[in-house]
């Protein structure tokens, strides 16, 4: 098995959408699914092209009013090419003979091919080889090559080669019932003899995206001309010719795509530029070295290897794979955050979550630059969320759960269960935990990178605003003397209120308290970093108070965490009064229960009754703290806390989890590594299958899961290694599964670059020369030096 490639040799109808999404190619800026170039969207395939960032509102009238949803808009297809022989079938792979079939996504050079050899109605055998990229090192462009070779026949074979916008965003099932048409046509024709444009407009936001193609025919490597027919229609256009073949003679149609969007920097008007892009462009295959380079010098710092398992190693990478194709060095500037299902189909709109925290980590260590772009879509809107936060009642900034194009709330006001066909409330935006993980996100990145210039520029004021909106969710309970978060959210999607309550909301979810504490904590750190002309101006800006902070070292000592149990950290408030769930009996009658809350609601119950979460929650404490950081966390709320309680918890909570998000399975695969390195190796491999097999009851087509995807990369990367920064330190403490044998990585901390190899007994960390500064490594509790250029051995058996 070649472990750079996702191969299929085989074509599954049923499975086409779901190797659509996993075979989407894209660089940072925009991306296309896997679909056939040959097909439109029906019951199998489902076209995408993805601007990043590329939104548009529209308003339904749905159960009985009218919601407004924020969507990641389908761009037209470019791919859109079709051939037959004269007078014969258009090719579709349904009505043909499939003689033999190979569908390779080459990872190492960001290609997608499919070899197909076929024999239609009239017995004419051809073999078909497509192979196509979207550009890493220019942003801009894309191209498909289509190959075709008669085996036993000769004759006219008729193209069409086509750009449509008059597509719908039609991906997900469950938003069907929403208005989807989002395009406008504006403009489409020929530029010259062989390139044609469209130009299309947003209906709301108004971004005009502009695709135009060069096609272009050779016979055995030799440029043909050929005569075009113009085909064109409001937001379609196409060229449409006839090609002489003869037997065993390959002719190949290059179609050559520029993509440009009126948002795009260093333009005049996309159509012009889309158009001009060509006129300056390659063949295939010049464009093609380029862009494989660019692959080539990503993976030199991006690879992670393991031995002895390519299966393993070629999910990794396809993991890495499509986190590098959803940003990128392109994204820099584009204003973008990182979605939670990729610029890979419509499910969650595009919208940017809390998975950033997933994410973030194999970022940070690598491609740094890139986080901090990402962190600056956050400050961007950090105005936004302070009109939120007065709106709601709150000081500071109060991020949303689900954020698009202005920072806006965008989570959807009715959600659709499938199950029972009801329309119902979402509550998912009271998840004010998303504001911790974006302080926690910017803290990850100034310890990793000490860039001070970003902390005073951006990050503090970020930071400190969002410790102020959190300080202000508080509420002081006089009786108890204890501060107390009411009315929210965790992570754990099944709990959005108490089983009999009208509003929704619970009390005192202990991550969101915890988290508070250590945002509050964090952010009079952050502050005691910058110079005092800077902290002084940054105080008197935000109008921020000494009696404010004072009041964040009150929340930070009496922060109300609810136990059960003997030791138990209770979810929330009232946790403990909730009945067990049947476990047992549900995975009799349904089989698969990770979606519990449509299958409950169905039944006219809810999750709300039952001790049973869709996902982590307050096991995310052991997943983002060590024990040494929650021991110190719970001493200054005035709490004991006995690292025992920690195996304790685990135990408890794993048993009441169903793993209804597919970044549960990488909070429960980190916080056993520890105490019990099978038990999370095998949930390891559960979670590198999420997409690859598609785990989540057919999710994936709909768009891959990010955070589960870096977030297995990042268990090898710091949960394996022991890697963690804290107190201006890079700390080291391997303990490596029985089933890896090797991992070996390069990662970038604080400017020079460190390899990292590790073996069941040694590891090994050497530096780069990019930076002339020593480093601490502290390895066991034991402090050590670095140099540039120098190597460090550690025995890890012993
Ligand atoms: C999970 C959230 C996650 C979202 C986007 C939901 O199913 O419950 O935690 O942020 O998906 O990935």
């Amino acid at each position: 098995m070649n472990n750079w490639t996702l191969l299929y040799e085989d074509f599954k109808p049923s499975m086409e959408s779901l190797r659509e999404a996993l075979c989407t190619l894209g660089n940072g800026y925009f991306a296309t699914r896997g679909t056939s170039p040959e097909s439109e969207a029906d019951e199998i395939h489902y076209p995408g092209t993805y601007l990043a960032g590329g939104y548009n509102r529209l308003k339904t009238d749905i159960a009985g009013r009218v919601v407004e949803n924020e969507d990641l808009v389908n761009m037209p297809n470019w791919l859109l090419t079709k051939f037959r022989p004269e007078g014969g079938d258009w090719f579709n792979l349904m009505t043909v003979d499939i003689l033999s079939y190979r569908q390779e996504l080459n990872m190492k050079e960001g290609i997608l091919s499919r070899t197909v050899r076929f024999r239609d109605r009239q017995n004419r055998e051809t073999t078909l080889i497509q192979r196509r990229f979207v550009h890493m090192a220019n942003m801009h462009l894309a191209a498909l090559e289509i190959t075709i070779i008669p085996e036993n026949w000769s004759g006219r074979i008729q193209i069409l080669s086509a750009m449509d916008g008059t597509i719908i965003n039609a991906g997900v099932e469950r938003y069907k019932q929403l208005n989807s048409k989002h395009l406008a046509p504006v403009k489409s024709g020929k530029a010259d003899n062989d390139i044609i444009y469209l130009l299309v407009e947003t209906n709301q936001s108004h971004i005009r995206v502009a695709e135009a193609a060069r096609t272009r025919v050779y016979i055995e490597g030799e440029q043909i001309e050929v005569e075009r027919k113009p085909v064109e229609e409001p937001g379609y256009i196409a060229q449409e010719f006839f090609i002489e073949a003869v037997n065993n003679t390959p002719v190949t149609i290059e179609k050559i795509v520029s993509f440009y969007a009126s948002k795009d920097f260093a333009i005049s008007e996309p159509a012009q530029d889309a158009v001009e892009a060509l006129r300056h462009t390659g063949n295939f295959k010049e464009l093609f070295e380029r862009h494989a380079m660019e692959w080539n010098h990503l993976w030199y710092k991006c690879d992670i290897q393991i031995a002895d398992n390519d299966r393993t190693q070629m999910i990794l990478r396809l993991h890495i794979f499509h986190m590098l194709q959803t940003v990128s060095r392109n994204s820099i500037d584009l204003d973008i955050g990182v979605p939670a299902r990729g610029w890979h189909g419509e499910a969650y709109r595009g919208h940017i979550f809390w998975d950033e925290l997933f994410i973030f980590p194999y970022l940070n260590l690598r491609i740094p630059v890139l986080t901090r772009a990402l962190l600056l879509y956050r400050y961007r809107r950090l105005n936004r969320s302070r009109i939120a936060a007065q709106e709601a009642g709150f000081r500071g900034a109060l991020y949303p759960w689900q954020s698009g194009s202005d920072g806006r709330e965008e989570t959807q006001q009715l959600h659709l269960n499938p199950k029972s066909g009801r329309w119902l409330p979402d509550n998912t935006h009271l998840q004010r935990h998303v504001n911790a993980a974006i302080a926690y996100n910017v803290w990850q990145y100034f310890e990793t990178t000490e860039d001070l210039e970003f902390m005073a520029t951006y990050g503090t004021e970020m930071i400190l605003e969002i410790a102020r909106f959190l300080s202000s969710l508080t509420s002081y309970n006089r009786e108890i003397d204890r501060y107390e978060i009411l009315g929210v959210m965790g992570p754990d999607e099944y709990h959005d209120k108490y089983p009999d309550a009208e509003k929704p909301g619970l009390n005192n979810n202990a991550y969101t308290n915890v988290m508070t504490v250590w945002v509050l904590r964090t952010a009079i750190k952050a502050l005691n970093k910058l110079n005092p002309k800077r902290r002084y101006d940054l105080l008197e800006i935000i109008g921020l108070e000494k009696t404010e902070i004072g009041q964040w070292q009150d929340i930070i000592h009496k922060m109300k965490v609810v136990f059960h149990d003997d030791g138990i950290i209770s979810q929330f408030e009232g946790y403990n009064e909730l009945a067990e769930f049947d476990w047992d009996g549900y995975i009799k009658k349904y089989g698969d229960i990770q979606r519990l809350d449509r299958i409950l609601e169905a039944e006219g119950d809810t999750t709300n009754r039952y001790k049973a979460s869709k996902q982590a929650d307050v096991l995310m404490l052991f997943y983002l703290f060590s024990a040494e950081e929650l021991h110190e966390l719970f001493k200054e709320m005035g709490y004991d806390f006995d690292p025992q309680i920690i195996p304790k918890n685990i135990e408890y909570y794993l048993k009441r989890c169903s793993n209804g998000s597919t970044l549960s399975n990488i909070v429960l695969s980190w916080v056993l590594a520890r105490s019990d390195r099978t038990g999370s190796w095998n949930i390891f491999n559960k979670a590198l299958e999420s997409d690859i097999s598609d785990i989540q009851g057919g999710t994936t087509h709909e768009g891959i899961h990010l955070g589960a995807m870096a977030g297995t990369v990042d268990i090898l990367q710091q949960c394996y290694t022991g890697i963690a920064f804290c107190d201006e330190m890079l700390h080291l403490n391997p303990k490596i599964p029985e089933g890896l044998q090797r991992l070996m990585l390069k990662i970038k901390y604080r400017g020079n670059w460190f390899d990292i190899n590790i073996t069941p007994d040694a590891l090994a960390i050497t530096s780069s020369k990019e930076r002339d500064i020593i480093t601490k490594i502290c390895f066991r509790e034991k402090i050590y030096e670095i140099k540039p250029g120098d190597t460090l051995n550690f025995d890890i058996k012993v």
